[in-house]
């Protein structure tokens, strides 16, 4: 029988401070500190971000720890988010996760975090399959937009991404042309479940292959805001709805059109979605129905493991320790890293 192994990952590349605690590929707890401050300011701001780590590491780590009902000297190894991310934010994980390694005398193990997105559909949870090797991955979310061949645990290649914005961006720069607080992509997709798609016509930005392009996307959405706000003051207040539902129906033809070109230019039929912007209902809803459209296979994370947290890195963190792939106390947090 496989050895219990007990991973403590931590998650720090962004703006939300992560700990959790793996048995296996089984999440014991998975604690996340969201940092409110940033909202005041319209997006994130790093050097807060880095601050508001270094306040938040210790409790949440206890707290990941209490959860899971371990002791530190349960731990058979740590493992942290290099990159890619915010320097200063990166920093703070990953020395925390080294200086607890070494005082533990344990192995540490350094995770991509866009591995991590792909990977978490591998964490066991009960009513989501696992997909098999090889499948298509799109991560979508405020820093990345990637379509990705996972080949393997620890082989995986991009066959497209974002040339400018990332999907996530685009959601959260409508939110902000529309009045709405940061980060507005959820608020764009509650509001487009009440709206007609076809109220308003954009036109999908051309981009050779697997790549995605959407700073153009946004312009355009500005542009007509501002003539229609020209004509009647209140069309944002009058036409919320319609709006969010016609810039939700553009995003998804976008993505979807993008997914239906890699699966031909592949073959592979098993569609994994990751990344903050996964939990988007309209998303979801057109994926899933491919399922009996085109008889594709789809895998959408629970919602707890789309945005960023700490449970995805300790799955990645699970198998590279089963694969015996450890970092030394060398390594160093990376704003961008090769994939
Ligand atoms: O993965 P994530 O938490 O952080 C990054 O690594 O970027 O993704 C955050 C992004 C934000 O842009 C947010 O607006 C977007 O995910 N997001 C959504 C939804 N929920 C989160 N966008 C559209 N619809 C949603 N329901
Ligand atoms: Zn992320």
């Amino acid at each position: 029988m496989e050895q219990l192994k007990y991973i403590l990952a931590i998650e720090s590349s962004c703006d939300d401070t992560g700990a959790a605690v793996l048995c296996n590929d089984k999440v014991l707890s998975n604690v996340v500190a969201k940092q409110e401050i940033h909202e005041l300011y319209g997006g994130v701001i790093p050097e807060l971000a880095s601050r508001a780590h270094q306040q938040n590491i210790v409790p949440v780590v206890e707290v990941a720890l209490q959860k899971a009902g371990i002791q530190k000297t349960d731990l058979s190894a740590i493992t942290f988010t290099q990159g890619p991310g915010l320097m200063g934010s990166l920093l703070v994980g990953g020395s925390f996760a080294k200086s607890l390694s070494m005082a533990l005398d344990i192995p540490l193990i350094a995770v991509n975090h866009m591995h991590a997105h792909i990977l978490a559909h591998f964490i066991d949870e009960e009513g989501f399959d696992k997909p098999t090797f090889p499948f298509l991955a799109m991560t979508i979310s405020g820093g990345h937009t990637q379509i990705v061949k996972v080949n393997s645990f620890v082989d995986m290649e991009i066959l497209g991404e974002t040339t400018d914005d990332a999907v996530g961006e685009a959601y959260d720069k409508t939110a902000k042309i529309l009045g709405f607080p940061y980060p507005g992509g959820p608020l764009i997709d509650k509001h487009a479940q009440n709206g007609n798609p076809k109220a308003y016509a954009f036109t999908k930005p051309k981009v050779d292959g697997l790549n995605f392009s959407f700073s153009g996307l946004k312009t355009q959405i500005l542009y007509f805001i501002q003539k229609e706000v020209q004509k009647n003051p209140d069309f944002i207040k009058e036409n919320i709805d319609d709006i969010c539902a016609s810039v939700q129906n553009i995003i998804i033809k976008i993505l979807m059109d993008k997914i239906k070109l890699a699966v031909e230019q592949t073959g592979i039929t098993q569609i994994a979605i990751g990344g903050g912007v996964s939990a988007n209902s309209g998303i979801r809803k057109a994926l899933k129905e491919t399922e009996t459209k085109y008889g594709w296979k789809t895998f959408i994370p629970k919602f707890e493991y789309t945005t960023d947290n700490a449970a995805m890195i300790g799955i990645v963190g699970y198998h590279k320790f089963r694969l015996g792939i450890f970092s030394d106390d060398e390594v160093v947090s990376k704003a961008r890293l090769e994939f």
